[in-house]
């Protein structure tokens, strides 16, 4: 006999995950259920079927007693994204994977399985959803009223697919974190004030918030656009036409495709220009502490960071516009170790803020490790570039200069003192190891090391974004992923 169950479905993986067990502990077999979405009159008359809360009808001689029903957790992993996705069916197909799971023990790697395949599509879709509103998300800053002093504070209105806002939002919090931000969407909206995230499931309005700041952005993009880098049908795939109603820089796209094959000529007639006018006082400013900064306490992170201020032990110090030091928990169990700044975190002066630091802040957030608990530093810590017209284009650091700045990476390892070093891309392994092995052969598996620390090797997720057929990126990118998942078990 058929049962109904109703579930709000917005997202909520808890929701889904007690109304399952309790049908699995009753022994109530997959087609035997009718999920369905509570709509209003559903939820104030739901006396017909069964709340999510309810305890549903079993079959007697099948009902076991209740105990933990243990499931792989890569399962709980594809659970918690397929829940997002907008699809009615999605809670029918976990159930029925849930309910094969228990006699296939390893269904999930029957990559011909029609349901695993379902799931999976579904899992890459949510993810999609969430890349886009990583990078289409615009704030608006909302003036505070005259004479209030505070912080800043922003709104935003975006449009996903799925039921993604309260997956996506940590990231947003750790993105934005120094100002007050809502992010308003039909599916669930966001805020942070600093000290608490919040989300909600209720659809919200669309706010009207068109105003000046639209030309600031709009002049901003224009003068970023690179002509050079232009891949038309990528930026496609990559800003489907369905987000450009909220972006303000849309209009401009189709003029600047038009006349960037006469910008790259141009571009290449141009002479490599020196960094930016102003930038020997930005170099100024971040050698030295503010006059007023407190000196950290001899012996700590803090003490160190300051003392890379001024480093001068190779020459790439000349050019960047500053170090840039390690950051997060300083008794972090797991570091991370990557190559070396790009472009944005040599101006923002942190380590991966850039696009590979997206990639790298997404892996995290699908395996559900908080940023904040880790130590995040490169092999060198200076940028290293070539100009090229104003752009500045990154250069791979030789040996010297990595070795000049293992100096400052082994301090970092004996003041936090990780239990896992994670070492992505070859640089990195070269500076923790002087091992020249090929990724491919050291990748995935943890490694102890002489010291007793154990390695972990993965791939640079700046290679990622270079790889050209999108099948293949695609692939590396869940290769890498799995990875990061893995490093889950040191954190706790
Ligand atoms: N690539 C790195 O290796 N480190 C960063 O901080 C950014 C990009």
């Amino acid at each position: 006999m058929t049962q109904t169950c109703f579930l709000e479905g917005r997202g909520d993986v808890g929701e889904w995950r007690d109304a399952a067990r309790r049908f699995l502990l009753a022994g109530v077999k997959p087609g035997e259920i009718d999920w369905r979405l509570c709509d209003e009159e559903q939820g104030l008359f739901g006396a017909r079927g069964v709340d999510a809360g309810d305890s549903p009808r079993g079959h007697g001689e099948n009902e076991q007693v209740a105990r933990p029903i243990s499931v792989p957790p890569a399962f709980l992993h594809l659970a918690e994204a397929v829940v997002c996705h907008a699809d009615p069916g999605r809670f029918a197909l976990l159930y029925r994977l849930l309910f094969r799971l228990r006699e296939e023990r390893h269904l999930l790697e029957v990559k011909s399985d029609a349901d695993v395949v379902a799931a999976h599509r579904m899992h890459k879709s949510v993810g999609r959803d969430y890349h886009k509103m990583t990078a289409f998300v615009r704030f608006k800053e909302m003036p505070l009223p005259q004479g209030v002093a505070g912080r800043r504070r922003f709104i935003a209105w975006f449009e996903p697919d799925h039921f993604i806002v309260a997956r996506v939002a940590p990231f947003f919090q750790r993105r934005f974190n120094d100002m007050d931000w809502i992010i308003a969407t039909p599916r669930g909206s966001a805020s942070w004030d600093g000290e608490t995230l919040r989300t909600t499931t209720e659809p919200a309005d669309k706010p009207d918030i068109r105003d000046e700041t639209d030309e600031l952005w709009r002049t901003y993009y224009a003068s970023i656009f690179n002509p050079a880098r232009l891949k038309v049908k990528m930026m496609m795939t990559e800003m489907p036409k369905k987000y450009w109603k909220n972006l303000p820089e849309a209009d401009l796209i189709p003029g600047l495709i038009a006349g960037a094959e006469a910008r790259v000529l141009d571009m290449g007639r141009r002479q490599a220009s020196e960094p930016l006018p102003f930038h020997h006082r930005l170099q100024e400013a971040a050698a030295h502490l503010p006059p007023d900064a407190p000196a950290a306490e001899v012996g700590t992170i803090e003490a160190l960071r300051q003392e890379a201020r001024h480093c001068s032990r190779c020459d790439l110090h000349c050019r960047a516009t500053q170090t840039v030091f390690g950051e997060g928990a300083v008794d972090a169990r797991i570091m991370i170790v990557g190559e070396q700044p790009g472009d944005q975190e040599d101006l923002a002066g942190r380590p991966f803020v850039g696009p590979a630091g997206r990639v790298f802040d997404e892996a995290l957030m699908l395996a559900g490790i908080d940023r904040q608990r880790l130590y995040v530093t490169n092999a060198v810590k200076h940028f290293k570039y070539e100009p090229r017209g104003k752009r500045r284009i990154h250069q791979r650091p030789n040996m010297g200069e990595v070795q000049q700045c293992r100096w400052w990476l082994t301090r970092e390892i004996d003041l936090v003192k990780p239990k896992l070093i994670v070492a992505m891309g070859a640089t990195a392994l070269f500076s923790l190891t002087d091992a020249k092995d090929r990724l491919e052969d050291v990748r995935g598996r943890p490694i102890v090391m002489d010291n007793e620390r154990t390695l972990f090797v993965t791939v640079h997720p700046s290679y990622l974004l270079r790889i050209p057929d999108e099948g293949r990126r695609a692939e590396e990118l869940a290769r890498f992923r799995e990875e990061i998942r893995q490093l889950g078990r040191w954190a706790v």
